[in-house]
């Protein structure tokens, strides 16, 4: 072969490795690349993130293997990043519709409230990005029997209507996980977890579950997760409009209050102490979501908190909500879901709350709490 071939050829070679390389950058190896990547319509959300930190276990991985599913994958991946370029939040965030209520955050991020979203376009959109929606909820003990079926039953009914949804439920005893008819889009993943004795410890080590099912499977298999407290019920729908890379709930006691009056911790000592004239919201544990590698984080770090507490022999004032408050204060959510989707009628129902999602069952703390 003359010189002129052999350049020929060597850039035949360099340029299919290149366009292999790109089809691999594009193809999601695991959901975990591409939920990372996914844009989301969210305030200020204007530069597109470009993280190249997987790059070297790649490089290391002599067991990926390039087949043509990958391909079509990517192309898929393709097509949902190019819709998603064209939802912006005003497209389907309107505040003027609720001029009485706060709005957005002084970060700019959306607070979701009644009558601030536009559904139909939202569903239109994410129907196209063909999203999975992942939820964990924890019941140990009594609260299996009191509090699991209604949650599931009602969460089945009217959350992410339309969608894929996997529920994932941590039981101490999967032989007394209720029965529950499932709509065809749903699924549900049942694990035993050991219970502690406290429910403070319940509360609190349920972060490090969250964590490890992330790690271990959850961010394969979902677009977006929530984690939700069991002792709530559906009441309407909980839809796309919550989803986002990190998502808050204002607690329905303290929407209204000023911040110096919020329960957060106090005490220097705790890992989870916020100064008096600092947050902005107290926001609410029984409802959090985000992307799985945002809730990782946001439960890695808590769960660091809790320790770092133990071993300093403090337990924060309000356990792992404490910790929360603490993480959002420093990771200012990109979404704040109004305490309509998680109401306490025992408030009453002041004229702002126009439409309860979910709203807290009673809390019948002697009968599910071994220790009151
Ligand atoms: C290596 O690649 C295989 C096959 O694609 C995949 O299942 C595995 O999770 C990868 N491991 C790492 C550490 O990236
Ligand atoms: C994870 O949490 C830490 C501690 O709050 C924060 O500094 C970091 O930016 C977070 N990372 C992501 C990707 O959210």
């Amino acid at each position: 072969m003359n010189i002129k071939g052999k350049v020929v050829l060597s850039m035949l070679v360099v340029s299919t490795v290149v366009v292999v390389f790109w089809e691999y950058v594009n193809s999601p190896e695991g959901s975990f690349l591409w939920i990372y990547h996914m844009k989301i319509p969210e305030v200020g959300d204007s530069s597109r993130q470009k993280n190249w930190w997987w790059l070297p276990s790649w490089l290391n991985n002599g067991t990926h293997s390039y087949q043509e599913e990958d391909v079509e994958r990517g192309r898929e991946k393709q097509q949902k990043e190019d819709s998603i370029e064209e939802l912006r939040l005003w497209d389907w965030f309107n505040p003027k519709n609720r001029p009485e209520v706060l709005t957005v955050t002084p970060w700019k991020a959306p607070i979701v409230w009644e009558g601030t979203y536009d559904r139909a376009l939202l569903e239109k959109y994410y129907a196209r990005q063909k999203i999975t929606v992942g939820l964990t909820v924890f019941a140990v003990g009594k609260y299996i029997e009191h509090y699991l079926e209604d949650f599931l039953e009602s969460a089945n009914r009217y959350f992410m209507v339309g969608h894929r949804v996997i529920f994932y439920v941590m039981v101490d005893d999967a032989s007394r996980m209720p029965s529950i008819h499932l709509s065809p889009l749903h699924s549900l993943q049942v694990f035993e977890i050991k219970s502690e004795k406290r429910w403070q410890d319940i509360s609190m080590m349920r972060m490090k579950t969250i964590g490890e099912h992330i790690l271990s499977h959850i961010q394969h298999e979902v677009d977006f997760l929530f984690c939700m407290d069991v002792d709530q019920v559906f009441q309407d729908n909980f839809g796309v409009e919550t989803l986002g890379q990190l998502v808050a709930q204002l607690q329905a006691w303290w929407y209204k209050a000023d911040r110096d009056k919020f329960t957060y911790e106090r005490r220097k000592l705790s890992a989870a102490y916020i100064p008096f004239g600092q947050g902005d919201f107290y926001y609410h544990a029984a409802i959090f979501g985000g992307t799985p590698i945002h809730i990782l984080n946001l439960t890695r770090e808590c769960f660091e908190g809790i320790l770092q507490d133990k071993s300093n022999d403090i337990e924060a004032e309000w356990h792992d909500e404490s910790h929360l408050n603490k993480y959002f204060l420093f990771n200012k959510p990109t979404k704040i879901l109004s305490p309509e989707y998680c109401w306490d009628y025992q408030i009453g129902l002041p004229s702002e709350i126009k439409n309860v999602k979910v709203a807290w069952q009673t809390k019948e703390y002697s009968l599910v709490r071994s220790n009151v």
